[in-house]
């Protein structure tokens, strides 16, 4: 099913900061550590490698530093999650290669996310960036909620632009919309990728899909189709907001990979390696995590039979 020049789909891998930050059990530092190896011989290029933020709001992140230390350097970008310009210090500090700013779109979840209103973050932007500009490092621009929020329901567009905003004339590499509560559809996915689009033409912004009600895979289908190239996935389909009620899991990296590769589409990641790093984890956290591929296998019955012990 390749073709002769596939389209490189950029992933990129949220489980170090998505994942372990909703894991019910702080995950020690060296598991972390062993499955973001895992990740990048599997071929994975860019990380949300953990979260700068207070420990006392997440503790499953409060080895932030010495997980930044620890990794492999120069193989994978390094973009940790920060929510205010503390964050920004303390990762640039650590050795971070990029910086992954979240704000939300709702006041309401803004709030109980980090305790601003979108205003008040959005004013803390301007020192951020300088001290990124400073030391050459790009950021990217992350807008929680921007699908539906889980107190304030519908978002109007103009709250995903008000935000996208501040984020690009600040001086983002590239945004994110983030539907943190799973409540986005294709339909919805396309209508705001097109309405984004023409709003900032060219202007990078990729997708971060949570699988609350089911539709995670078809939305990234609908971006797809819509022209969309960089997505967020975790691998096992870990995940969640803290500040979502029932969050569920982001899509399962070795699930996109599967799907992707067979329609022709290049991640650049091994499908066998990542379903190996995926089923050490689920070794390492000691539950069912929800990816299916790591399950079923390829689609070739001796690789399935390699790698999870079926014969579908
Ligand atoms: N990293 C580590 N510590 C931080 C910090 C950061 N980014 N930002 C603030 N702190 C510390 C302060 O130094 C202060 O410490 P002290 O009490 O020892 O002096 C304390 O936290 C309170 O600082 P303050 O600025 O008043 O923060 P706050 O209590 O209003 O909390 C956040 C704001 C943003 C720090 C906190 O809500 C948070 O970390 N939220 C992250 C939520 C999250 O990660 N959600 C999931 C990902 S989207
Ligand atoms: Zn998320």
């Amino acid at each position: 099913m390749k073709t002769a020049d596939p389209i490189k789909i950029q992933i990129r891998e949220v489980a170090p900061r998505d994942g372990f930050q909703s894991w019910p059990v702080f995950v020690p530092t060296d598991r972390k550590l062993e499955v973001i190896k895992l990740m990048i011989e599997a071929g994975v290029t860019e990380m949300e490698t953990t979260s700068f933020v207070s420990p006392r709001a997440i503790p499953q992140m409060r080895d932030a530093a010495e997980v930044m230390v620890g990794v492999p350097k120069g193989v994978c970008v390094h973009g940790p999650l920060v929510p205010n310009l503390k964050g920004a210090q303390l990762a640039l500090e650590s050795g971070a290669d990029k910086l992954v700013v979240v704000i939300s779109v709702t006041d309401a979840h803004n709030l109980a996310n980090v305790r601003r209103t979108v205003a008040e973050s959005i004013s803390d932007l301007t020192s951020i960036f300088a001290l990124a500009r400073e030391r050459s490092k790009p950021v990217m621009g992350a807008m929680a909620v921007a699908f539906g929020c889980p107190y304030q329901g519908d978002v109007a567009d103009d709250q995903i632009y008000h935000l996208a905003d501040a984020y690009i004339n600040g001086g983002a590499s590239s945004v994110i919309l983030a539907d943190t509560t799973g409540m986005a559809t294709p339909t919805r996915i396309v209508r705001m990728l097109r309405g984004f689009t023409k709003r900032f033409p060219e202007f990078p912004c990729s997708l971060h899909l949570h699988n609350n009600r089911g539709t995670a895979m078809a939305n990234l289908y609908a971006a797809l189709e819509a022209g969309a190239t960089i997505f967020d996935a975790a691998l096992g389909g870990i995940g969640g907001c803290p500040n979502v009620p029932l969050a569920a899991g982001n899509l399962p990296t070795e699930d996109v990979v599967f799907m992707l590769e067979d329609m022709g589409y290049d991640t650049g990641i091994d499908l066998m390696k990542i379903i190996e790093a995926s089923k050490r984890l689920e070794v390492i956290l000691g539950g069912t995590l929800p990816g299916q591929v790591m399950k079923s296998g390829p689609r070739d019955p001796k690789l399935a039979a390699a790698v999870c012990g079926t014969t579908h």
